[in-house]
């Protein structure tokens, strides 16, 4: 049954997550981000919105560059520590989870290992929209794992992908 309100209609966005590294000065941080997308075939672009006072905002902004890590299904204590703790607060977000890094071939950000899909990416422009800004990234490398599920975020919490629906187009 349909009711009106605003504030729940909040809570209904589906998305996935990103771990989004980023790096400048020698050090390195990860946030967990439910906002991001794809928002050009051709160029291949993305865009993240990371909010002004996040410490990934500033990295971003001066180093030109972020890592997109898709999370799977299995990295949700990944998501949680990358979200709930920030490098403004003197965190070392690294030493609080398992993670597992690679280098990327053509940023400085680190990579995240167990991920779904990584994309490397260069800021080519930056938006600045209500509270969060979107960055938007053309994508200069990529890596993808099949054997991974996405990790699904609705509502606050984390789900893994349902059973798939046929297209009934008949
Ligand atoms: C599941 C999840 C999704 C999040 N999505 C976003 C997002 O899309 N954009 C954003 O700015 N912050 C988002 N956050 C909050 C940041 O990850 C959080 O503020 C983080 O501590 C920022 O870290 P930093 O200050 O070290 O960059 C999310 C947090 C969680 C747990």
């Amino acid at each position: 049954m349909r009711s009106a309100g605003i504030d729940k209609t909040k809570r209904k966005f589906t998305s996935t997550v990103a771990l989004v590294t980023s790096e400048h000065n020698g050090r390195a941080n990860v946030m967990a981000a439910e906002w991001s997308l794809r928002v050009s075939i051709e160029p291949y672009l993305v865009a993240v919105f990371v909010g002004y006072r996040r410490g990934t905002y500033a990295m971003i902004r001066d180093s030109g560059e972020f890592g997109l890590n898709y999370c799977s299904d299995k990295q949700a204590g990944l998501s949680s520590i990358s979200g709930n703790y920030s490098i403004t607060e003197g965190k070392d977000k690294w030493s609080l989870g398992d993670f597992s890094t690679f280098s990327a071939s053509k940023i400085r950000a680190p990579m995240i290992g167990g991920c779904l899909m990584n994309l490397e990416c260069v800021v080519v422009d930056e938006l600045q929209t209500g509270d969060h800004a979107a960055f938007i990234g053309k994508v200069v490398e990529g890596y993808v794992d099949d054997s991974k599920r996405p990790l699904i975020y609705h509502g606050g919490r984390y789900f893994s992908l349902g059973p798939r629906i046929e297209k009934d187009i008949s």
